[in-house]
């Protein structure tokens, strides 16, 4: 399974891409927001521009309108723009940009298909249900995301340790589907919210999970680990540590 990142703060990502462990990353407007808020000397093109040419692999820029034709010129817009960086930007589409009942549900649907179209490769985002994963793939999403976090909001669900949460079961039941029908849409495991999600993910047959710098961090992380090597680091003999210097420095 790849790691992409689901940050747009540039340390977090510099950081985690010196681990050697990025494959891509995410943004929607809510990270961009947090990464921007209060840094008045920051130039938001000039930030994505760098991002793209940090990250080793796909990067998701999302629209922020909710027709599709306002969409569709949005998308086409970044792409001319930050593609040209690295070759490697990716447009993320809401599955259905509805807001309450009056409004259209099919403008995500068109504007996905109207930029498979153009070769223009879509992340459908807010996915919440197998439906809508297979209506975004069959309009021809290069991937699609399903929030993990935000299912397990709406069910409820118990989440940490637990038995697989609705937010788990989500990205199984995507998969299964996907892979019965062999669809050319990779899933993102979106909304992680801790480490539990991301074996999850995995175990669920996800191609790639979007995951914050604080689940990474934690993902590296275990008690025994930290003991393991205090007892190291106790049980160091002068001779041992003698030799490491003396071969370290030559
Ligand atoms: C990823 O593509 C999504 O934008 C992100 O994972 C949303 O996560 P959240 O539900 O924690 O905001």
């Amino acid at each position: 399974m790849q790691i992409f990142i689901d940050t747009a703060d540039l340390d977090e990502i510099q950081e985690a891409c010196s681990w050697g462990i990025v494959d891509g990353l995410t943004t929607n407007p809510t990270l961009i927001r947090k990464a921007v808020e209060g840094r008045d000397e920051l130039d938001i093109e000039t930030h994505l521009e760098e991002i793209c040419r940090i990250v080793p692999g796909p990067v998701s820029l999302e629209v922020a309108s909710l027709g599709s034709d306002e969409m569709v010129a949005e998308a086409v817009g970044l792409f001319d723009r930050f593609n040209s960086v690295s070759g490697n930007v990716v447009i993320k589409i809401p599955a259905n940009t509805s807001t309450d009942e009056g409004d259209p549900d099919f403008e995500g649907l068109k504007a996905i298909a109207e930029l498979a179209r153009r070769s223009i490769p879509v992340n459908a985002t807010l996915i919440m249900t197998p439906e809508q994963a297979l209506l975004c793939a069959k309009a021809g999403a290069a991937y699609v995301s399903p929030f993990m976090g935000r299912v397990d909001d709406f069910t409820s669900a118990a989440s940490g340790e637990g038995s697989a949460s609705a937010g788990s079961r989500l990205v199984l039941e995507i998969a299964r589907i996907f892979r019965t029908y062999a669809f050319d849409c990779k899933i993102i495991a979106a909304s992680v919210r801790h480490v539990r999600h991301v074996r999850d993910a995995e175990l669920a047959g996800a191609d790639i999970a979007t995951i914050p710098f604080s689940v990474l961090i934690q993902m590296a992380r275990h008690p025994k680990t930290s003991e393991g090597i205090e007892r190291f680091t106790t049980d160091l003999v002068p001779s041992y540590s003698q030799l490491l210097s003396t071969l370290s420095t030559r």
